[in-house]
This record gives C-alpha cells, structure tokens and sequence, in this order.
C-alpha cells in the first residue's frame, strides 16, 4: 500500500477493508458529500495508482457500470470492471486511442488524484501542476457528457482563484472541498464541478 506509515489510523482501516491506499477515504466522503456515482456508467480515473479509488468506483458503481484506471506507473488488476492502462494522461492522442479502443465517445464522470512528481523547485513544481489541472480540464471539455461530474484534486497556489475562475466558465457548479482524509500537512483540496 502507498504512503506507508504503520501508525497511521486511516492507513491502517484502509489495509483492513482491503484498499491499497488510504486516499480511499477521500473519495469515499466526497461521493458521501455530493453523490458522485449517481447515474455514473463511464468514469475516467485519472492517475489511478496503486490503485483505491478504482477499488472504491468498482464497489459502487451499478453493474453495468466499468472504469478506465490511467496512471505513469503500473496497476494490479483491480476487477472485471475496471480496466487499468499505463500510459501519461497528458499524451492526448493515446488518451483518444483508449477510449476509442474501448468505444468510448463521452464518460459521465472524471475524477483525477493525480500528482506530479515533485522536485522541490517550486516554479518547476508549480508548472507541472498547472500542466496536469490544465489536462484534466481538456479532457473533461472534450469527454465529459453535459450532466457529468468532474473531481480533481489540485494544490493551491497562487493560481488556484484563476484556475476556479477558468473552469467556472466551463462548468455551472464548482464547489471547493476539504477532506477530512487528507493529511494535516497537505494543502490539497478537491475540486467538484458539474456541468
Ligand atoms: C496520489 S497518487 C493516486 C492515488 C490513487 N487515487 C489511489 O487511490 O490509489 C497520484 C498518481 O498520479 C500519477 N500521475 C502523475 N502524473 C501523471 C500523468 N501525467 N499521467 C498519469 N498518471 C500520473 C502518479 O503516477 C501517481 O500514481
């Protein structure tokens, strides 16, 4: 399991429920807070390794229901309904050639927990982030179906007013949330838009 820390509460309940990671509970209280899986058939996991919220999507999702897990690195597989693809989701042609591979044309949600790899220069970090928030925002342009729902976690920065502002013309509803799952330390926040 990721971020291994033995004394950590969450980690702990995660490894008994069986989920790979404790970020696990992150989504669990968002989909609690804005019903992210009502109506949900299609949906997009971005940088999905190890591999818990594909884990928690697959649990939940109605039996028709299937989910494409994306991340840099490998995925175990997770279950029948959730096909897990290595490849860099800012590569947009590989993108279009997995969801059409999978007669993919539109998803009704997107939720994306990815992280850069920091180096610990901070414009270069900043960059990266802006780069992958900015990914996700074309991808969800160009898939997400008119009543989807988009989740994407990003760390604030001074860019983040700007960044709510951008996608506030893109999406009706844009709700910032803080989980209670996410680390003290952590200035992540979760961002839960609708079209
Ligand atoms: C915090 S982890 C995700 C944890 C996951 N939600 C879970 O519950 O197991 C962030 C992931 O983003 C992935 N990532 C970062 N940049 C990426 C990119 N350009 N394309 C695909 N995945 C990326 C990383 O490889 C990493 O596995």
């Amino acid at each position: 399991m990721s971020n291994y820390n033995p004394h950590d509460k969450l980690f702990q309940q995660a490894r008994h429920a069986g989920f790979r990671a404790r970020s696990v509970f992150k989504l669990a209280e968002l989909d609690q807070k804005f019903a992210l899986l009502k109506g949900a058939y299609q949906v997009l996991d971005l940088g999905a390794a190890p591999g818990s919220w594909s884990q928690y999507l697959s649990q939940k999702l109605v039996p028709q229901g299937k989910i494409i897990s994306i991340d840099l690195q490998t995925i175990k597989p997770i279950a029948q309904n959730v096909i897990a693809i290595q490849a860099d989701i800012t590569d947009h042609t590989t993108l279009q050639q997995i969801l059409q591979s999978h007669g993919w044309e539109i998803v009704d949600l997107i939720v994306s927990d990815l992280s850069p790899k920091t180096s610990g220069i901070k414009y270069a970090d900043n960059l990266k982030s802006v780069e992958l928030n900015q990914a996700v925002v074309n991808l969800a342009q160009q898939y997400l179906k008119p009543t989807g729902k988009l989740v994407m976690k990003v760390f604030p920065g001074t860019s983040l007013d700007g960044f709510i502002k951008q996608l506030k013309s893109v999406f009706r509803q844009v709700h910032v949330a803080r989980t209670q799952a996410s680390r003290a330390s952590s200035k992540e926040v979760y961002l839960v838009c609708q079209k």
